[in-house]
C-alpha cells in the first residue's frame, strides 16, 4: 500500500495543485524538462504573449498549432484519479494546464487556472468558435476577426474567476497536494499562501521541489504514485 494512502482516506477535501507533469504520460511535453517547450524554444514565452499574437498572428497562430494543440491526447491515470476524488466531493483541482484532459477525464471541480485552449473566441466579436474551426483558420469566418485561445497569455492577467475560485478551495482545504509542477510561475505558485495554517502539504514530482514553509516530498513519476493510490 501507498505511504500516503492514510492521509488521503483521512482528509475531508483535498486541493490538487498540478501543472505540465500530469500531462506528459500523456504525450504532451512540459515546459522546464530536458524536452520541455522552453528548453526547444528559447523565445517561447515571447510566442506566448498578446504582444506577439498583436504583432505576428499568423506566426502565434503557428506555434500554438505546432506545439501546444495535442488533440488526440488522452486522460491518464493521475488525471482519472484526481477526477475521481472530485466526483466524491472530497477534491478540487487547480490546474495550470490548457489541455482540456481534464475536463476529458469527468473532473467536477476544477480551475482552468491559465484557462484552455480548447475554448476559442474571436477578439473582435467575442463569439466562440469550435476549435475544429481555430484550427483550419485563424480568422473568424463570420467577421475575420481574429480568432484566439482563451488562455492566460504571458502579458494578460488571470480571471478574477479563477483566483475567487481558487482562494476558496486553498481556505477550505485539509490537505494540499502539489502534482507535476516547478511551482516557478506566479500568481499560481502564491496559492500555497493562502492554505490554512498547519495544513498538511505533498510534494509528488519527477525531479525534488523548493517549497516555502513543511512538505513532505515525494520524488517519483506521478503516473506510479496515482497508480497505486486507492481512491475511496
Ligand atoms: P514545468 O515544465 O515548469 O514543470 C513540470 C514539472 O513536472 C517538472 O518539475 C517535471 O520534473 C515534472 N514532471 C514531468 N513529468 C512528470 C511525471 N510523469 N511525474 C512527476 N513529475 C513530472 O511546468 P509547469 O509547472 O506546469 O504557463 O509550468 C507552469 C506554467 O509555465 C505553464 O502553465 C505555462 C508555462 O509558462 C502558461 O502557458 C501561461
Amino acid at each position: 500500500m501507498l505511504e500516503q494512502q492514510a492521509l488521503f482516506d483521512q482528509a475531508h477535501q483535498i486541493v490538487f495543485l498540478t501543472g505540465a507533469g500530469v500531462s506528459t504520460a500523456s504525450g504532451i511535453p512540459d515546459f522546464r524538462s530536458a524536452n520541455g517547450l522552453y528548453k526547444q524554444n528559447q523565445n517561447a514565452e515571447y510566442f506566448l504573449s498578446h504582444r506577439y499574437f498583436q504583432s505576428d498572428p499568423e506566426g502565434f497562430y503557428q506555434f500554438c498549432k505546432d506545439n501546444l494543440y495535442f488533440p488526440d491526447a488522452k486522460p491518464n491515470v493521475i488525471h482519472e484519479k484526481q477526477a475521481a476524488y472530485t466526483k466524491l466531493d472530497k477534491a478540487t483541482v487547480i490546474t495550470q494546464n490548457i489541455d482540456n484532459l481534464y475536463e476529458l477525464a469527468g473532473t467536477k471541480r476544477l480551475v482552468d487556472f491559465h484557462g484552455n485552449l480548447f475554448d476559442v473566441y474571436c477578439e473582435k466579436c467575442g463569439a466562440h468558435v469550435p476549435v475544429e474551426e481555430y484550427l483550419t483558420s485563424r480568422l473568424h469566418k463570420l467577421d475575420q476577426g481574429p480568432l484566439r485561445p482563451n488562455i492566460v497569455l504571458y502579458d494578460e492577467v488571470i480571471s478574477q474567476v479563477a483566483i475567487n475560485q481558487s482562494l476558496a478551495a486553498m481556505q477550505a482545504a485539509d490537505l494540499i497536494v502539489v502534482v507535476g509542477t516547478s511551482m516557478k510561475v506566479y500568481p499560481f505558485a502564491s496559492l500555497l499562501e493562502y492554505a490554512k495554517p498547519g495544513v498538511k502539504i505533498l510534494a509528488v514530482n519527477q525531479e525534488p521541489l523548493e517549497l516555502p514553509g513543511n512538505f513532505e516530498m515525494v520524488v517519483a513519476d506521478a503516473t506510479d504514485f496515482f497508480g497505486q493510490l486507492e481512491v475511496r
